[in-house]
């Protein structure tokens, strides 16, 4: 494994969390692999919904908490979101994720995966996210980047989004 980089948000409400989504909606490749990891109620589904607006989906992005993946193919590029919170290790590997990243059965997208605690290996590439609960509701993201570049999205948000939102 390779991480390339370890990197710390403050992520001060929800607007700063669908923002730094947005960034990323906007400008990610295909195939980008996102795991989401982090306490329930953290603020995963709210970066998937910043995403979904950054790639141009209007449809209202809702959690796959039971239907375990939901696929939006009306922005930029297809995301697919999955939740594999009510999930064990084992009937993860049955799901086949590599065929979201592979790109034989599907045209590849954004892959943003929330409790990709659950996994019990993970794939080659990927922008792994770890949120956790910080002070008077203000949550925080630290982000590594495991066999990939470096996404410019991230360090936009760090530069442009304090005077933005000013
Ligand atoms: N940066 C933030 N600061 C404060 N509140 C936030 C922040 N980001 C999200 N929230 C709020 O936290 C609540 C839960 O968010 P969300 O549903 O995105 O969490 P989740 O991690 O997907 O939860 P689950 O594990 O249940 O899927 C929402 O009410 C949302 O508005
Ligand atoms: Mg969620």
């Amino acid at each position: 494994m390779n991480v390339q980089l370890n990197m710390k948000i403050v992520l001060a409400g929800v607007e700063a969390t669908h923002k730094l989504g947005v960034y990323l909606g906007k400008s990610l490749d295909a195939p980008t692999i996102i795991l989401l990891e982090g306490d329930l109620g953290v603020g995963k589904t709210s970066l998937v919904q910043g995403i979904g607006k950054g790639l141009g989906i209007t449809e209202s992005i809702v959690s796959p908490t039971f239907t375990l993946i939901n696929e939006y193919t009306e922005g930029r590029i297809p995301l697919y979101h999955l939740d594999l919170y009510r999930l064990s290790s084992s009937e993860v590997v049955q799901l086949n994720l590599e065929t979201y990243w592979e790109g034989i059965d599907t045209t590849p997208g954004i892959v943003a995966i929330e409790w990709s605690e659950r996994m019990p290996y993970k794939p080659h590439d990927y922008i792994n996210l770890c949120f956790t609960h910080a002070h008077k509701g203000v949550r925080q993201v630290e982000i590594a980047v495991c066999n990939c570049a470096l996404p410019q999205a991230l360090l936009d948000f760090t530069q442009n989004y304090a005077h933005e939102s000013k």
